[in-house]
């Protein structure tokens, strides 16, 4: 189920709560589709990156090699931000008067810090990422922050388009005012230089707004088509066989199917051996009853169950067996 989604799919986005296994996974994918010959590049969503812990090397914001086949990327929200930031107040300073370029400063700074701007700056880098690397790799495998965090983001390109298209019809609006009213001030003098006037200020600001905003919401459809198409894109969803990771995902699996978003499958990490002593045992009897419950609540999405390591899945290596038993737990499912 597992490599059959990596293998027919453009985009993956690997999703759950905090430390079940979401960059294990999203690597071992990576590396497994590597040695079957795909270019596949592992995206880092989370503020609080651990690809580069696991894969024992530094990644930033920048396309790396990790391994033959594999690259990696961490998204920095904050350097988005700034470069945002940076060119909408290259923007306004040109447009606004000299005078109160110290106003545009200070907007810009509480600006930074508004809420949503952190969200927003993620999104637009997960589609400029998608729109710049898509051509070069067979695959985009992204590894996301723990969950509400995500299936808010999921809904996020609607919600900007529908915000990017107020504000345009607000502005279409104000431009016809802002027109008539030229119309009004200009009147007697109009034509009077026989056309040569200079281009008016205004029109060229309100011009270059609506310049920004079409190519933000044209952006933000795209992204929107990519996570919708069930041909291209899936989201697992990785759990613990535990009370609350459990809850969760019925739960991550509600507000992603609402969102438009199809969950192609759900891996129930490090589960207990039955064989290993009693506490072990025990511990197994508890998640079949937590395991249940996800496939009463879920019962159409596919699953499959990956043991507890005796180790950390660390490095090439460790990848590679964890790899192995991704493999193999998706030759038992019946
Ligand atoms: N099946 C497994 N058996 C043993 N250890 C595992 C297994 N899967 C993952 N781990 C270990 O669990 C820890 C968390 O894994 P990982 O970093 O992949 O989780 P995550 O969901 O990405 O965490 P975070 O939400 O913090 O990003 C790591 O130390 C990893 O080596
Ligand atoms: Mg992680």
């Amino acid at each position: 189920m597992l490599l059959e989604l990596a293998g027919t799919k453009k985009v993956l986005f690997i999703g759950g709560k905090g430390g079940v296994g979401k960059t294990s996974v999203a690597s071992a994918l990576a590396v497994h589709q590597a040695r079957a010959g795909k270019r596949v590049l592992v995206v880092s969503t989370d503020p609080a990156h651990n690809l580069g812990h696991l894969w024992g090397r530094r990644v930033g914001d920048k396309v790396v090699s990790l391994a033959p086949g594999v690259s990696g990327l961490e998204i920095d929200p904050a350097r988005t931000t700034d470069e945002h930031l940076a060119a909408v107040g290259h923007t306004m300073r040109r447009l606004m008067p000299e005078h109160l370029s110290g106003e545009v400063a200070k907007h810009l700074e509480l600006a930074r810090d508004a809420p949503g701007t952190h969200e927003a700056a993620i999104l637009e880098r997960i589609a400029d990422v998608l729109e710049t690397t898509l051509g070069d790799h067979d695959l985009v495998v992204f590894d996301t922050a723990p969950s509400g965090h995500t299936a808010r983001l999921m809904s996020l390109p609607e919600t900007m388009s529908a915000w990017t298209e107020g504000l345009l019809r607000r502005q279409d609006r104000s431009e016809r005012f802002g027109a008539a009213l030229r119309g009004l001030d200009d009147g007697p003098e109009r034509g009077v230089m026989g056309g040569s006037r200079r281009r008016d200020p205004r029109a060229e600001r309100d011009h270059e707004i609506r310049r920004v905003l079409l190519r933000r919401r044209t952006r933000f459809e795209r992204l929107r088509e990519v996570i919708s198409d069930e041909t291209r894109t899936a989201f697992v969803i990785v759990l613990a066989a535990e009370r609350l990771p459990v809850l969760e995902t019925i739960e991550l699996h509600g507000q992603l199917t609402r969102a438009g978003v199809r969950v192609g499958g759900l891996v129930v990490n490090k589960r207990s051996p039955a064989d290993a002593g009693h506490f072990l045992a025990e511990r197994r009897t508890q998640e079949d009853v937590h395991l249940a419950t996800v496939r009463d609540a879920l019962p159409k999405v596919p699953l499959i169950e990956l043991p507890l390591l005796s180790g950390d899945v660390v490095g090439l290596g460790g990848l590679e067996k964890f790899a192995a038993e991704i493999l193999r737990a998706d030759n038992q499912r019946p």
